[in-house]
């Protein structure tokens, strides 16, 4: 019998070596160390052992079985750490191969222009005021001093929201940034209606108009509204602050000049005109020959107006204008056509 355990466990230990994965290793466990291995065999024929051979052949038996199962444990042990090492020298990371590129997002070219007006107000101590969309006849003209059926409202046709059955105040797409003049107007003012503060804001935003689309007008745009209010301003601060903007925005050496003009709600009005960046004032298609391109209208606000607001004409003097960040893009680039801003084209907005 001991020597039977003996052969038994040399011909194990040489199957063991053998053993070269996990699957051979559970064979090598079923046929060495299972019901039906020989050294179970051994284990069913103590009993049939005498009482002298039993203990003797019964503890060899043990340790075998004892021996095999650590022998096991390590040949798992070894045959792991080799499988580890095999699969990291096969996939092993090759840190000089280049990276995959991202795509990167970026802002439109609308949003990019109205953020660079803005930072270039914000220097200049406008803050950042925000007006909605959706607006009623009354703030959108009448408190801007358009009277119904004022020929001016022509050069705005509107977008109604619910036309019928609101008498003289429709609701309507705001068709200029110029009501948020009134909103903020009458929110400073109402924080002390005896003393109002000073105004000095930056309004951006969309803008709609029933126009026919074509490459030169669409039915919405951005427009930056600016409106100083207070003591003492004059139309000197309104040159000085808006020379200043187009100096940087368009370059230190840019000249401007401004033509009187007519809105209803700025008395006197004025447009101010840049010198064409394109020719050098010279004269080329994008100025028209004229040298000059316009960028925004601008005036004092009208006392009427200031009224509306809150604020007593006697004591306050305030000067507003308002420009286009997609008209500036389109002289910058020479881009032609407006219907690209809207269009989604990503060959037009990478571009940007
Ligand atoms: N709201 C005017 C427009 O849309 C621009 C403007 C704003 C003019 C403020 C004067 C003062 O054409």
């Amino acid at each position: 019998m001991l020597d039977q355990l003996s052969e038994i466990e040399k011909s194990a230990l040489v199957g063991l070596a053998d053993a070269q994965d996990e699957v051979a290793l559970e064979t090598w466990r079923v046929r060495n160390l299972g019901r039906s291995s020989d050294l179970m065999k051994v284990f069913a024929e103590l009993a049939g052992l005498s009482k002298a051979e039993r203990p003797a052949v019964g503890q060899a038996a043990n340790r075998l079985r004892t021996a095999l199962e650590a022998a096991m444990a390590e040949r798992l042990r070894e045959v792991r750490q080799r499988s580890l090492e095999r699969s990291l020298a096969e996939t092993r990371l090759d840190v000089t191969l280049p990276g995959r590129p991202y795509r990167r997002g970026r802002l439109h070219p609308s949003t990019q222009q109205l953020r660079r007006v803005l930072a270039i107000l914000a220097d200049m101590g406008f803050q950042v005021y925000t007006s909605p969309e959706v607006e009623t006849d009354e703030l959108n003209f009448q408190l801007l001093n358009f009277p119904p059926h004022h020929p001016a409202r022509e050069m705005q046709d509107s977008l109604y929201v619910e036309a019928p059955g609101r008498g003289d105040n429709p609701i309507l797409m705001r068709t200029h940034t110029s009501p948020g003049q009134i909103r903020a107007m009458r929110e400073y003012s109402a924080t002390d209606p005896k003393n109002p503060p000073p105004i000095r804001i930056a309004l951006p935003g969309m803008c709609f108009r029933h126009e026919q689309i074509t490459a030169r007008s669409e039915v919405q745009f951005n427009q930056v509204e600016g409106l100083a209010v207070g003591e003492r301003i004059t139309f000197s601060d309104l040159k000085g602050t808006l020379t200043n903007f187009a100096r940087r925005m368009f370059g230190q050496t840019a000249r401007v000049r401004f033509r009187a003009s007519y809105f209803p709600f700025t008395e006197p009005s004025a447009e101010m005109d840049v010198e064409c960046f394109v020719c050098g004032g010279n004269g080329c298609a994008v100025c028209k020959r004229s040298g000059w391109l316009e960028i925004l209208g601008s005036g004092m606000v009208h006392p009427t107006v200031l009224e509306n607001g809150g604020y007593d004409p006697r004591r306050f003097t305030g000067f507003a204008f308002g420009m286009g960040p997609e008209r500036q893009l389109m002289l910058r680039h020479r881009i032609e056509d407006i219907r690209y801003f809207w269009a989604n084209d990503l060959r037009f907005l990478e571009q940007f």
